[in-house]
């Protein structure tokens, strides 16, 4: 499959260490083409397929069918909005974003309310949102597994197909994919990081811990 990913930070390294493990093709779309470039270059190096990562300035046209929004939850609106608009019209945005307020460590979102679903409210097209990856650590992603096991990935989205391809995603790069239900379960899944994130001090797992259904 082919896979933009919005952003060159640190999920754009982890889920793209997971993509090209799977033999996925990825381009990376940044505002930084230089660091784009340097991450392309890792993903490329770590690579056993040998593919290509192209790298192209954000807002650029999408041609791939997967984007990933591998940018601050603060920045969704703005991707939307201003740097891409129909681009993304037709396509399977994959929201690994959380809605978090890093100072009070609250979400920011209303009561029961997910930013998946807010992302969903800002298009004025039609594209399927399938939150993923929020609950999974950058770090532990460029392996895919923590003490020895794969990362347990949970998708919820209304959109069954993208679901499935969502799915295959998570398989190919050698994780454990589980299907939560529809979108409005985003909002369970966003709550659930804030509380991995507010373990970390407990954990002293050096935000190398993961969320894990057993067995
Ligand atoms: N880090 C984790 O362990 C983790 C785990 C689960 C979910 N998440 C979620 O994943 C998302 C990305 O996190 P991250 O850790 O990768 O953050 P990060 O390392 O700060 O990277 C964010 C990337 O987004 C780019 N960006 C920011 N504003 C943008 C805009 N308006 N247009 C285009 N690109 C923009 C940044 O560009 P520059 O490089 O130019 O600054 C950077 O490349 C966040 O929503 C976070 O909540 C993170």
């Amino acid at each position: 499959m082919k896979v933009t990913i919005i952003g060159a930070g640190a999920m754009a390294r982890g889920i793209g260490s997971r993509l090209i493990a799977g033999d996925h093709k990825v381009t990376l779309h940044a505002r930084n083409i230089e660091k784009a470039g340097l991450l392309a270059a890792e993903l490329q190096e770590r690579s056993v397929h040998n593919r290509a990562i192209e790298v192209r300035l954000v807002g650029a046209p999408v041609e791939d069918s997967v984007v990933v929004l591998a940018v601050p939850y603060d920045a969704v609106r703005e991707v939307i909005e201003d740097e891409y608009g129909d681009k993304l019209a037709g396509k399977i945005l994959i929201d690994p974003t959380n809605p978090i307020d890093f100072e009070m460590m609250e979400l920011v979102t209303p009561p029961g309310r997910s930013g998946a679903e807010e992302i969903v409210e800002l298009l004025p097209f039609e594209a399927s949102v399938v939150k993923a990856f929020n609950t999974t650590l950058a770090g532990t992603l460029i392996e895919g597994k923590v003490d020895g096991k794969p990362l347990d990935v949970f998708i919820a989205g209304n959109d069954a197909r993208a679901k499935v391809v969502v799915t295959e995603l998570v398989t190919d790069g050698d994780m454990r994919p589980f299907d939560v239900g529809p979108l409005s379960r985003a909002h369970a899944l966003e709550a659930f990081q804030l509380v991995h994130i507010k373990l970390q001090d407990q954990l002293k797992a050096t935000w190398m811990s993961a969320i894990k259904i057993l067995p």
